[in-house]
Formats: C-alpha cells, structure tokens, sequence
C-alpha cells in the first residue's frame, strides 16, 4: 500500500482560480519522488494543500495516508501522522537552533501519539538518530558540529581563548547558525 497517495487532485486558490488540475501520485515506502515543472506551475500550492494550508483548498479528488482520508484533518492532524513540509527559504529565528526546533517537533509527535502526555526524546537518541539522518542524506558533519548546544560552543570559546567573554545579550550574532552566511536565506 502506498503512504501517500493523492488522486484526481485538484488544488484552487481562496479566489477559486484552480491551480493544479488533477495530480495522481502514490508514494510508496522508502521512495524518494521529484516533482518537477516550471515556475508557477504550482509545486509548491500542491505541498501546502497537501500539509492543509489554509489559503489552499483541495477541490476535488482524494488525498490518503497510510490508506486514511486526511482531507478533513487540520495541519497539526496530518503532521502528527508522519506528514512534514519542510521550507524552502527557512527563515533563521534568534535563539531558535535548528536541533531545538527538530526536537520540538518530534517532541510534539510524541506527544500526540502518547494520547496528549508529554514523552520527551531522551537526547542522546535525539543526537544519535540526527547524526544517523544527516549521513543517510549526506549532510556535511561540519554542519552537525554547528548544530550543537551551549557545550560545543563553550569548548570552541576556549579554544580560541574566550572563555570568559562570551556576549552577554544572545543577540543573532551570538547564534551558532545565524553566524554562519550558509545558513541565512532571503
Ligand atoms: N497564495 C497565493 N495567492 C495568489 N496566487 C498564488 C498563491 N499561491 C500560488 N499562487 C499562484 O499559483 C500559481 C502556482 O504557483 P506555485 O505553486 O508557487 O508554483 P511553483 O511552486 O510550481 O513555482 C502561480 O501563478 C502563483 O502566482
Ligand atoms: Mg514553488
């Protein structure tokens, strides 16, 4: 059976002008899918109808995960059964390091899959399972040293002889990830 499966799809904007005109698409495990087309062809309306953004209504056909309906179910519904939008121009928020906001993600899952009580990811699995991601989609190690917390960033200070003068406002110039250009998008 495949996981997601999306049938006769037709998407329209808020004003009713139809953007996606009858997509059929079965994405069955472990399979990766690229769809491809021209600027405004309407990829990204397709995503966020998928993930149920509101300014997007699916008009026609049928939309399944693990065989289940999810037309009717809200963002956060469909998220908490495995379904994940992830940004194209991911916008850096200070003070928000990309493992908090993964865990926090997680973390919500969990929550919701634990009928509503909290049932954190022990971090050390967190860490494990990231490091385990990020070499299955070949992400650079360099990278995962930047996402590292306060203990990392700490022994980088000494290394280069700061350890007392850490900023003291934790400004985004203070951020690991906002410090780093790679990372900041338009
Ligand atoms: N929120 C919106 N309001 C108005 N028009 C939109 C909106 N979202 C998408 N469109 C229009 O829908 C069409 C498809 O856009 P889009 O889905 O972004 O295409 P793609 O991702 O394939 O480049 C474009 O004509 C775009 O202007
Ligand atoms: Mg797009």
């Amino acid at each position: 059976m495949a996981v997601l499966e999306l049938k006769n799809l037709h998407v329209a904007l808020e004003d009713g002008t139809e953007i996606v005109k009858g997509v059929d698409l079965a994405v069955g495990p472990d399979e990766v899918h690229a769809v491809m087309g021209p600027n405004g062809s309407g990829k990204s309306t397709l995503a966020y109808a998928l993930m149920g953004h509101p300014a997007y209504e699916i008009t026609e056909g049928e939309l399944l995960l693990d065989g289940k309906n999810i037309l009717e179910m809200e963002a956060d519904e469909r998220a908490q059964r495995g379904l994940f939008l992830a940004f194209q121009y991911p916008h850096a928020v200070p003070g928000v390091t990309v493992t908090s906001f993964l865990r926090s993600a997680i973390n919500a899952i969990r929550k919701a899959q634990n009928g509503g009580e909290d049932d954190p990811i022990p971090i050390p699995e967190f860490r494990k399972e990231l490091l385990d991601r990020m070499d299955r989609l070949k992400v650079s190690r360099e990278l995962a040293s930047r996402y590292r917390t306060g203990h990392r960033r700490a022994q980088d200070r000494r290394g280069r002889g700061e350890g007392a003068r850490r900023p003291r406002d934790g400004g985004p110039r203070d951020h690991p990830l906002s410090a780093d250009p790679r990372l900041h998008y338009p």
